[in-house]
């Protein structure tokens, strides 16, 4: 079988990645997997441009082909912020929950949208980037315990609950993720031979 590293040590990003790679004949490995990998730092001014440096990093490190996704918030009121730097802009997930419902107190436009880029490389080069979105508004308060992230103050258009109140199975059907993931999937069963690492 084939195997491919995602580049990231968040476990619920495996398990959405897993999950979306469950009918492939591909088995996922991650960071998690090495856990001497050194980190890099994420100093691109696109989600394409981080995507492809944590990309790089791992294929380079585990001497395997890897992807990398890098994602985040837009929230148009606020400029597209907080964008590239939605996981710091501010040190936890309440703590950046609750500054982005202050940042929008009394705001009517609640419009957002998740961005994924995906990049993938082979024998240390990034072969190809991909971006899915998704369409949305900021709540008013955070509902629902599921998901991480911004997911309880993220309604997706079209449902009545947030990210964080919908299964894991419906999430990983609209997000911003799985839309970039399947481009990237359509890519790779195209040219499965860039993954060609049988062992
Ligand atoms: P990164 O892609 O690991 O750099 O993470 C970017 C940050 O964007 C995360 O720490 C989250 O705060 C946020 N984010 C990205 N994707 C999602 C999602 O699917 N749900 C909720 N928050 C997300």
């Amino acid at each position: 079988m084939a195997y491919i590293v995602v580049a990231t040590s968040n476990a619920h990003k495996v398990d959405e990645y897993r999950k979306l790679l469950a009918d492939q004949n591909v088995e996922l490995k991650s960071l998690l997997d090495y856990p001497g990998f050194p980190g890099v730092e994420e100093s691109g001014a696109t989600f394409a441009e981080n995507a492809s440096i944590k990309a790089l990093a791992a294929c380079k490190y585990c001497d395997v082909p890897a992807f990398a996704d890098d994602s985040g918030l837009e929230v148009e009121a606020l400029g597209g912020r907080p964008g590239v730097f939605s996981s710091r802009y501010a040190p936890t997930d309440p703590e950046r929950i609750a500054k982005l419902l202050k940042e929008l107190e009394g705001c009517e436009n609640r419009k957002a949208r998740f961005v994924c880029a995906i990049a993938i490389a082979v024998n240390g080069e990034v072969i190809e980037t991909f971006e899915g979105t998704v369409n949305g508004v900021i709540t008013s308060s955070p509902r629902g315990e599921g998901g991480f992230g911004y997911d309880p103050v993220f309604q997706p258009d079209g449902y009545d609950q947030t990210f964080g109140e919908l299964s894991q199975e419906v999430k990983n059907q609209i997000s911003h993720r799985a839309a970039a993931f399947r481009k990237a999937l359509e890519f790779v069963e195209d040219e499965m031979s860039v993954l060609d690492n049988e062992f």
